[in-house]
């Protein structure tokens, strides 16, 4: 097989989206859309991958993070220009086939890209294009296809008559291109052609690959989806919305229950495992994997985390962390990052956790912070407790055994061990390490005052009937 490469356009500057950020930063399911294009070309077969940057290069160049090349067009002079700032990359590959795609365009799928690749392939066009017929085409290129059907060109909107304004098949702004083909056209194109703003157009090579003898043809996309881009945050809305529910059919197809979908937004690198269930509210973002048998939500937050078989997240905002089968989490309770929570662990209501390890079995049931901590199994932590981590300029470690009961309201002043079995008593407020098996109780004994309230009591109560004379 040929080698095959992408290029990815994603110089434009994206006007009305009234943003600082290049437009190919805004995101589609809190993932950037130009991560959806490169993504769509590796998976669709593209081995090697250059992004064109333009508008606030920069904030792009720090977002792909050396992760594909990349290549400045300094100034926006249209699609052809942008291609033609690639030719370098284009040249290394000379033997394959380009693939060009618009970094505006995220719902274009590794599917359609890969099936139209086989068909140019099998027809040997110099050039297929990528298009779907619409039901609003106004704005997109046009296909115009000649008596026998194949591709003769591609009008843009500004450039089309009535009848070719009719045409309601467009040009998704995706191609496949012989490289060496599109190499040549391109320097046609850069001699030849200038609109009235002195554009190059992309779409011109069509033409020119085609009057120089090699064929053209177009990849009619099953969905018409593919071709829908994003200029304004009204049409990314839209396009999340797509997005979404393109996801959360997919997971139902493959046996996740989704009751209502409601609030319901899960990324498109998230996995779920069947029965489980998603309820209302419920937001699965980055590469998160979930299990099965589990119950998420209502209303939490899922970031870039590990959740095994049977776990319950109800009311749960966690960040790249690990959830072992059968615990229970929530209401209320955020686990911050670098968590690891052990299997049939309850937490919650009310607990918050971070940098902490949560042994099997064990339980911080209600109103706790636990951080910077090393949790064992089995044990008990009561309500109201919180390891004191923090001095003011150093965060400490805390260390608790296997089977410790640690009583309700204990302070665990870090650095600071208890012992396995080691109970603490309620109220305690624990500064020293506790052997195994003890007992540490560090408050202060009760006071009793013998008849307290017949000295204070009878005073208030006459200051009451004064008043009442
Ligand atoms: C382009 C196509 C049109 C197609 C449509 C699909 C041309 C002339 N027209 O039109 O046929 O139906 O896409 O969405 O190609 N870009 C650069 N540098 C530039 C100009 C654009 O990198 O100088 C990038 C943009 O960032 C964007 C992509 O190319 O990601 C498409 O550019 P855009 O201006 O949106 O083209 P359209 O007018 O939509
Ligand atoms: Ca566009």
């Amino acid at each position: 097989m040929n080698k095959t490469c992408a290029v990815i356009l994603a110089a434009g500057e994206g006007t009305r989206m009234k943003s600082s950020k290049p437009k190919v930063m805004a995101e589609l399911l809190f993932k950037p859309m130009i991560d959806w294009a490169a993504d769509a070309a590796k998976e669709g077969g593209a081995e090697d991958i250059c992004i064109v940057k333009g508008y606030q290069a920069q904030i792009l160049e720090e977002h792909l993070a050396g992760k594909y090349k990349t290549v400045e067009q300094a100034q926006r002079l249209g699609t052809g220009h942008a291609v033609m700032q690639a030719a370098d990359f284009i040249k290394e590959h000379i033997d394959g086939d380009v693939l060009v795609l618009c970094g505006d365009a995220p719902l274009m799928d590794s599917k359609t890209i890969s099936n139209a690749y086989a068909c140019h392939k099998q027809s040997g066009n110099g050039v297929t294009v990528i298009s779907a017929r619409v039901a609003e085409p106004f704005g997109y290129g046009r296909i115009e296809r000649d008596e026998n059907g194949s591709l003769k060109a591609i009008i843009e909107e500004k450039e089309a008559d009535e009848n070719q304004k009719k045409i309601d098949e467009v040009n998704s702004g995706a191609y496949w291109f012989n490289s060496e083909l599109l190499l040549k056209a391109l320097k046609t194109l850069s001699e030849n052609h200038t609109d009235s703003k002195k554009e190059y157009y992309l779409t011109d090579t069509v033409e020119i690959i085609r009057s120089s003898g090699a064929g053209a043809g177009a990849f009619t996309a099953e969905n018409p989806d593919v071709v829908r881009g994003a200029n304004d945050r009204f049409q990314l809305y839209e396009l999340n919305e797509i997005a979404r529910k393109n996801i959360l059919f997919s997971l139902m197809k493959s046996g996740v229950s989704i009751p209502c979908v409601d609030g319901v937004i899960i990324s498109p690198d998230a996995q779920i495992s069947a029965d489980t269930e998603i309820l209302p509210g419920t937001i699965i973002k980055g590469k998160t994997q979930i299990g099965s048998g589990c119950v998420i939500g209502p209303n939490s937050l899922i970031d870039s985390s590990v959740v095994e078989n049977g776990v319950e997240l109800n009311n749960v905002q966690l960040y790249s962390s690990v959830v072992k089968s059968g615990s229970h989490i929530g209401p209320f309770v955020r686990i911050r990052p670098d968590c690891v929570v052990g299997e049939n662990v309850r937490i919650g209501n009310f607990v918050e956790l971070k940098n902490a390890r949560v042994g099997d079995k064990t339980s911080i049931s209600h109103l706790s912070y636990v951080g910077d901590a090393e949790f064992g199994k089995n044990i008990n932590v009561g309500c109201g407790c919180a390891t004191v981590n923090f001095n003011g300029r150093d965060k400490n470690k805390t260390i608790v055994g296997d089977n410790a009961f640690i009583g309700c309201s204990t302070y665990l002043v870090a650095p600071v061990e208890i012992g396995e079995n080691a109970y603490t008593a309620a109220g305690s407020v624990i500064t020293e390490d506790v052997p195994d098996n003890a007992l540490a109780i560090a408050r202060s004994r009760q006071v009793i005052k013998d008849e307290w309230v017949s000295k204070v009591r009878p005073y208030r109560w006459q200051k009451k009937e004064d008043k009442n004379d």
